[in-house]
């Protein structure tokens, strides 16, 4: 956990536990924070804990990208139907999703990884910077186990891909045997695409099932080769001669402003 000597914030105790991190989370931002979940199982345990924390009256957004599985809408559904929440939906820019799509084609993403980066920031980035200009700390499912990438990651942080807010990571330490635990004691509802080996679930055309003995985010963009650029761009913004064609290509699509 990193504590900021110049922050106007009471830090949690560097051994709090993920309710208690949640907790602080919910006292001190109030409506100025929100979980911003995908809908997978560790999405799921800190819905359930902040439902049990504030009896449903939380706030919880997810981007809907346009391209998310049924199973998904589904969970939407029965966390509707569970704990009464009306999940924020954050959908794209309309404008600059049909330049993307007039442009490069709907299935973009297979043809480049920059192209997919592409996509992810029209779908997902940008929807997202959008929601988190007007909070002060959001709450997300990430775990240090779930990828070389994210295993120096602290339960709270300053986010400075986003400005500077708080990003609050409540299960970091946890691992995914946990998660389940967690999930069958509670009886959580669950996204049912687990069922059929998918290990981590993001949009329809870029997750598959995995084999055993894969690692877990291995059914992610399957078709790229490096695993550290295995990143929608939510949490580590693309760097080197990734980021300038990508860039190149953003700026294409982007509209110009009058
Ligand atoms: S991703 O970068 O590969 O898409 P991953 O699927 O591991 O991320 O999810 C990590 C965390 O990012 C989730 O627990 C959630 O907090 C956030 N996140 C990912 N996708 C979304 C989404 N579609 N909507 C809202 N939050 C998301
Ligand atoms: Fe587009 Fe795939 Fe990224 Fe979804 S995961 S936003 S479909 S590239």
């Amino acid at each position: 956990m990193r504590a900021s000597s110049g922050s106007k914030f009471r830090w949690p105790a560097r051994d709090a536990s993920a309710e208690d991190v949640l907790r602080w989370a919910l006292d001190e931002f109030g409506d100025k924070v929100a979980i911003s979940t995908s809908f997978q199982a560790t999405g799921m345990v800190i819905l359930d804990m902040a439902a049990c924390l504030t009896g449903g009256d939380v706030r919880v957004f997810s981007l809907d990208t346009g391209r998310i599985h049924q199973e998904t809408y589904d969970l939407i559904v029965a966390v509707r139907k569970r704990y009464g929440i009306n999940v924020e939906m954050l959908t794209p820019d309309s404008v600059e999703l049909s330049r993307m799509l007039t442009m490069h084609g709907p299935n973009l993403f297979y043809e480049a990884t920059a192209k997919r980066r592409l996509c992810c920031e029209i779908r997902k980035v940008r929807p997202l910077k959008r929601k988190l200009a007007t909070l002060d700390a959001w709450i997300v499912g990430l775990r240090k186990s779930q990828s070389q990438a994210r295993e120096a990651l602290d339960a709270v942080s300053l986010d400075e891909e986003h400005g500077g807010l708080v990003k609050i990571a409540p299960l970091a330490n946890w691992s995914e045997e946990r998660v389940w635990d967690y999930i069958r004691r509670n009886d959580v509802p669950y996204h049912k695409l687990y069922d059929q080996n998918y290990p981590s679930i993001g949009c329809a055309p870029c997750t598959r099932p995995t084999k055993p003995g894969e690692p877990p985010r291995a059914g992610r963009w399957w078709w790229e080769d490096e695993d550290a650029d295995k990143e929608c761009g939510i949490h580590v913004s693309p760097t080197g001669q990734l980021r300038r064609s990508f860039d190149v290509l953003l700026e294409e699509v982007l509209p110009p402003i009058r």
